[in-house]
C-alpha cells in the first residue's frame, strides 16, 4: 500500500466538489470585475525564484535537476511567472492588464493545519496602473469573493499596511537603506517570535539600537486609526505628504467600494516576499485565529528586475484554498453537494439496447443519466435509481417500445407521465424550468 506524500491531498469526489465550489466563485467574481483568466507552467527555471521571492520561499522550494541538467523548481507562487509572462508581451497587451488564475502551488513547508506542500491559490493581479485605484479594486475583489462565499463582517478582516510608510518611519528612526531589508524581515517575523528574538535580529541589523528600534516598532504596530497614522506620517519629512494622501485616497476608495468595514490598519503586516513596494495586506479570520486566508500588495519593480527593460507598475493578491476551506467549513458555509445524475434509466430485458440509445440522446441533450451496467430486474434497477439520488426514472418497457414512448417518473413525488421518444428532450427541458411532476 502506498500513502500520498506528506502535505499532499487526495480529492475524492466530495472533496473535489467542495474545492470546485471555491473555484467557481473565484472565477465568477473575478469575471464580474473584468479580470481575464490565464494559465502558466507549474515547472519553472529555479532562478526565477532565487532573489525574487525572498529567502523564506526559496528555502521551501521543490527543486531538482531535470534530464537536460536544467535547475528547475515547482512553482511556490505565481507572481514571478506572471511578471515574466507580462514582461515578454508588454508591448502588445492593452493596459491595464487584469488577469487571474486558479492553480496548484508547491512549498516544502511543515504540514500543519491550513498549510500543505501542495495547495491551490486564486491569484488576481493588475499591471500597468500605478494609481491607488488599482490597489482598491483588488481589495474590493478579495472582499467580494469572501462575501460571495457567505462570509461577512463577523467572519474576516483585511489587515492593511504599506511598505513605503514603513520606509518613511525607518528613515526617520535612522535605519540605513542597507539595514532596511533585515529590519523589515524582523518586523515581519515579530508577531511569531518572542520579543527578545526580535531585539536580537534588530540588534544585528543596527548594532546598539536593537532595543530602541523594538520599542518604536511596537508603538507603530499598535496604530489602528487613520488619524493616528496620518499624525505619525506627518512627522516624517519630505515624502510624508505623498504617503499621507495615498492613504487617504485608498481609504476613501475602499469606502466607495463598500468594503471599509472589513479593513483594519495594521502595520505589523509587512509580507515575507521580497518584491513588495507599496500597500500590502493580508486577510485573516476576524477572531484572529489561524494562518492568513490571503495576502498581496503592490510590487512596482519586479517586472523591471526580471526583464531588465520592461518597467510596469503592478499589484495583486492570492487566496489559498486550505485556510479558506477550513474557515468556511467551521462556519458551515461549504455546500453539501449531491452529485446525483438528473435521470436513471430503467429498461426491460428486451429494451436494454433501445434504452441505452435513448440515454445517449439524453446525454447529448445536456442531461446526465446513469443506468445499471448489467442486466438486472426492474426491482433492482429501481433500488439503484434510488441510491443514485436521481430525481427522475426514465422507464422503457415493452409497452413503451411498442408505442414509441418513454415513461418519466418523478422519484420524489411518484408522479409520472408518458411522452413520445422523439420529444423527450423538449419535455425534459420543461421539467428543468418547472421542477417535478405532480402525482
Ligand atoms: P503568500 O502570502 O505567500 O502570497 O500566499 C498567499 C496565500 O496562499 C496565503 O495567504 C495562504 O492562504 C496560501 N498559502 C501559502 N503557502 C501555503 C501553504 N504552504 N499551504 C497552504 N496554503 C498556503 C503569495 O503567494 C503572493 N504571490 C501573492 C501575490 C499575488 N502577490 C501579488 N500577487
Amino acid at each position: 500500500m502506498f500513502d500520498s506524500l506528506p502535505g499532499f491531498r487526495d480529492f475524492p469526489p466530495e472533496a473535489c466538489a467542495r474545492r470546485n465550489h471555491l473555484f467557481r466563485v473565484f472565477r465568477t467574481v473575478a469575471r464580474a470585475f473584468d479580470f481575464k483568466e490565464y494559465d502558466a507552467p507549474v515547472l519553472e527555471p529555479l532562478d526565477l525564484y532565487v532573489e525574487k521571492s525572498g529567502e523564506e520561499i526559496v528555502g521551501q522550494l521543490f527543486h531538482f535537476l531535470d534530464k537536460g541538467e536544467r535547475k528547475v523548481a515547482l512553482r511556490p507562487e505565481l507572481t514571478p511567472t506572471l511578471a515574466r509572462m507580462v514582461a515578454a508581451r508588454a508591448n502588445s497587451l492593452a493596459k491595464p492588464i487584469k488577469w487571474f488564475n486558479v492553480g496548484e502551488h508547491f512549498r516544502y513547508e511543515r504540514p500543519q493545519k491550513g498549510r500543505g506542500r501542495s495547495f491551490y491559490q486564486f491569484n488576481a493581479d493588475l499591471l500597468g496602473e500605478s494609481d491607488t485605484g488599482a490597489d482598491a479594486e483588488l481589495i474590493a475583489l478579495l472582499v467580494a469573493i469572501f462575501e460571495t462565499l457567505g462570509l461577512s463582517q463577523t467572519d474576516f478582516r483585511v489587515r492593511l499596511s504599506d511598505r513605503r510608510t514603513w520606509i518613511l518611519f525607518l528613515d526617520a528612526l535612522g535605519v540605513s537603506e542597507q539595514a532596511r531589508p533585515k529590519v523589515l524581515d524582523a518586523i515581519d517575523k515579530s508577531g511569531r517570535r518572542k520579543p527578545e528574538q526580535t531585539v536580537e535580529s534588530l540588534e544585528q541589523a543596527m548594532p546598539g539600537k536593537g532595543r530602541h528600534l523594538q520599542d518604536e516598532i511596537e508603538k507603530i504596530k499598535r496604530i489602528r486609526s487613520l488619524d493616528d497614522l496620518l499624525a505619525k506620517i506627518e512627522t516624517c519629512g519630505e515624502e510624508a505628504p505623498g504617503t499621507a494622501s495615498s492613504w487617504k485616497e485608498l481609504m476613501s476608495l475602499l469606502e466607495a467600494h463598500g468594503v471599509l468595514p472589513y479593513i483594519e490598519i495594521d502595520l505589523s503586516i509587512v509580507r515575507g516576499l521580497a518584491y513588495y513596494t507599496g500597500f500590502v495586506y493580508e486577510a485573516f479570520e476576524a477572531s484572529g485565529e489561524g494562518r492568513a486566508l490571503a495576502g498581496g500588495g503592490r510590487y512596482d519593480h519586479l517586472l523591471k528586475k526580471l526583464s531588465g527593460n520592461v518597467d510596469l507598475p503592478a499589484c495583486g493578491f492570492a487566496i489559498g484554498d486550505m485556510t479558506l476551506s477550513d474557515c468556511l467549513e467551521s462556519k458551515n458555509l461549504l455546500p453539501n453537494y449531491i452529485m446525483a445524475p438528473d435521470l436513471f434509466l430503467i429498461a426491460g430485458e428486451g429494451q436494454r439496447k433501445l434504452g441505452i440509445s435513448i440515454a445517449s440522446q439524453v446525454r447529448k441533450g445536456g442531461f446526465s443519466i446513469s443506468y445499471s451496467l448489467k442486466q438486472v430486474g426492474f426491482g433492482k434497477q429501481f433500488k439503484e435509481a434510488g441510491k443514485s439520488g436521481a430525481r427522475y426514472a426514465l422507464i422503457v418497457g415493452e409497452d413503451e417500445e411498442n408505442s414509441n414512448q418513454v415513461k418519466i417518473k418523478d422519484l420524489r413525488s411518484s408522479g409520472e407521465i408518458t411522452t413520445p421518444q422523439n420529444s423527450l428532450l423538449a419535455k425534459l427541458d420543461e421539467f428543468d424550468s418547472e421542477g417535478g411532476i405532480q402525482e
